[in-house]
C-alpha cells in the first residue's frame, strides 16, 4: 500500500468536493472459473483501491460525509478460513494502514445504509459493471440490479474520474515500475521471436516475466502474426519468415498500476523494403504523437493529427490519393487506422471506462464522433498535467473491411482500391508506448524500449 497519508487525503477531497450524504464503495468479490472453488485471479475494484488501498475479497466500504465517519466492512477469517488460507493480516489492520479506524462485519452494512436512508439522505455510489455487486446494490438500497447503473451518481463519478486522472508522483512511480518489466518482456522476446517456434512460446515466456518481475499481466497479451486482428487471442500459429508479429502487453505492479506497450517485429528479425515502409509511417506518427501531448491541448486534435500523419504516409504509397485534410475529413483513413489513437492509463490499463467513456473521455467542450473509426477514439477532451496516456497508431489491411468498401464504392475519391488489394495479407502494425502529460510538454515512461526498424533488428539480432 502507499502511505496511509495517501489515502486519507485522497478521502478527505472526495468528501470536500460531495459535501454531504454517504458515499458507498463496492469491493470486488472473488469470480469462480468453473466452480466456486477454482476462481480467476482475484482483482479488487480499482476505485476501491485508490480510497482504501485493501486488496482483498468480501469488502465494502463507506464514507459517512455528516457523521465523520469512514468504515471498512468485511468478515474476518474463522479458525477454519484459516486451515485453508493461513493465518492473514485482520481486515482492521489493513483498513487502520489506509487510515480508516474502524472496521465491521460485513452483515451491518445492510442496517447502515437503510438506516441512513430512512433519515432521507442520498446515497451516492459509482456505476457498476459486475453483476455481483449490483445485486448487492440491489439489496442494501432496494433497486433492481438491472437498473442500478440508473441510479449511480453523475457528480460522485465526475469527481472520482477528476480525482483519478491526474496521478500524483507516488502513482507514475507504479506506473513506471510497470513499464520497465515491459521492458524486459520486449528484450526477451526480441531475442526469441524466430521462423518455426508457435506464437504461444513467446506469449508464455513474456507472461512469465510479467509474473515474476511484476504483479502479473494488466491484460490478456495479443501476440499474434495476424496483426490486422486488433484485439486477437489465440496464440496457435506457428511463425514464419517474412510475416511480422504484433506483440500488445501490459504488466500490472503491485499496487495495481498499469503499463499498456505495443511493438511489431519481424519473425525473421529483418522488415522487408515494402514492411519498413508502412512500419516507418507507424513509427513516425507515434514519435509525432508524443511530441504533441502537452497540457491543454485536446486529445482529439492529437488523434485527428496522427490520422493526417497517415494518411499522407499512405498517400506518398500511393494507397489513399487526395487532398489530406479532406482525406481525414470524411474518414477515409480509418480504413487503415480504425481505432483511436490513445486511452488513459492507470489503475486501469483503459482507466475509468468502467465509468463510462462519456463521462471521462468526453465533455460539454468535445462530443464523441460517430464517424467510424473517430467513433472509437475513447478519450477526446483537453489534456490536463498528470495525466497518462498511450499513443498507439497502427496501420492494418483487413480484408475483409476492403472487401466491403470497395464493393460498397465507399471514399472512391480518396482510396486507390486497386492497390489496397496488394496488401491483402500484410497484416498489420501498432506501435504503442505510455506517455505522462508533464507541465511543459510530455515524458515517456519506463526505459525505452527499441521502437525504429535500426533498433528492433538490432535488439532481434541473434
Ligand atoms: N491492450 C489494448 C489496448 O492497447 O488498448
Ligand atoms: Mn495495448
Ligand atoms: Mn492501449
Amino acid at each position: 500500500m502507499f502511505p496511509t497519508k495517501t489515502y486519507v487525503e485522497r478521502r478527505k477531497y472526495l468528501s470536500e468536493q460531495i459535501g454531504s450524504g454517504l458515499i458507498l464503495f463496492i469491493g470486488n468479490d472473488e469470480s469462480p472459473m468453473n466452480y466456486a472453488d477454482n476462481a480467476y485471479r482475484f482483482r479488487q475494484d480499482s476505485t476501491f483501491l485508490y480510497y482504501f488501498g485493501v486488496d482483498q475479497p468480501g469488502l465494502s466500504a463507506i464514507i459517512d460525509i455528516d457523521a465523520k465517519k469512514e468504515i471498512v466492512f468485511g468478515d474476518e477469517l474463522t479458525v477454519e478460513d484459516i486451515v485453508w488460507m493461513g493465518a492473514q493480516t485482520t481486515i482492521a489492520e489493513k483498513a487502520a494502514l489506509a487510515g480508516v479506524n474502524d472496521a465491521k462485519p460485513l452483515a451491518e452494512l445492510d442496517d447502515y445504509v437503510k438506516g441512513f436512508i430512512a433519515k432521507g439522505k442520498p446515497v451516492y455510489f459509482i456505476p457498476q459493471y459486475r453483476t455481483d455487486n449490483s445485486l448487492k446494490l440491489e439489496k442494501y438500497l432496494g433497486i433492481k440490479h438491472s437498473r442500478i447503473n440508473d441510479y449511480s451518481s453523475l457528480k460522485l463519478t465526475k469527481v472520482i474520474a477528476a480525482q483519478r486522472t491526474s496521478k500524483s508522483a507516488e502513482e507514475i512511480a507504479e506506473i513506471e515500475k510497470s513499464s520497465t518489466v515491459s521492458y524486459e518482456m520486449y528484450a526477451a522476446a526480441m531475442q526469441t521471436i524466430r521462423p518455426g517456434i508457435y506464437e504461444r512460446e513467446v506469449a508464455g515466456l513474456i507472461e512469465g516475466i510479467a509474473l515474476s518481475k511484476g504483479n502479473g499481466l494488466s491484460f490478456p497479451t495479443i501476440f499474434s502474426v495476424r496483426g490486422e486482428i486488433l484485439h486477437n487471442h489465440s496464440y496457435d500459429n506457428l511463425m514464419e519468415a517474412g510475416q511480422m508479429v504484433v506483440c500488445d502487453s501490459g504488466v500490472e505492479s503491485d499496487l495495481h498500476y498499469a503499463s499498456d506497450i505495443t511493438r511489431t517485429m519481424p519473425v525473421s528479425g529483418k522488415f522487408t523494403d515494402r514492411q519498413k515502409e508502412i512500419y516507418n509511417i507507424v513509427v513516425n506518427t507515434n514519435q509525432e504523437g508524443i511530441k504533441a501531448v502537452k497540457p491543454g491541448i485536446q486529445f482529439k486534435q492529437v488523434h485527428l493529427s496522427a490520422a493526417k500523419n497517415i494518411a499522407s504516409g499512405l498517400k506518398e504509397l500511393g494507397l489513399l490519393k487526395g487532398n489530406i485534410d479532406e482525406i481525414v475529413a470524411a474518414g477515409a483513413h480509418a480504413l487503415f487506422f480504425p481505432h483511436g489513437l490513445g486511452h488513459m492509463l492507470g489503475l486501469d490499463v483503459h482507466d475509468l471506462e468502467n465509468f463510462g467513456e462519456k463521462n471521462t473521455g468526453y465533455d460539454n467542450t468535445v462530443e464523441r464522433s460517430e464517424q467510424f473509426g473517430l467513433d472509437a477514439l475513447r478519450f477526446g477532451k483537453t489534456l490536463v498535467t498528470g495525466q497518462v496516456m498511450t499513443i498507439e497508431p497502427g496501420i492494418y489491411f483487413i480484408p475483409q473491411l476492403i472487401n466491403k468498401w470497395e464493393k460498397e464504392q465507399k471514399l472512391t475519391q480518396f482510396v486507390n482500391y486497386e492497390k489496397v488489394k496488394t496488401y491483402i495479407g500484410f497484416g498489420g502494425i501498432r506501435v504503442e508506448d505510455n506517455v505522462l502529460v508533464t507541465k511543459s510538454g510530455s515524458r515517456l515512461l519506463g526505459k525505452p524500449i527499441p521502437k525504429t526498424v535500426e533498433e528492433i533488428e538490432t535488439a532481434m539480432a541473434h
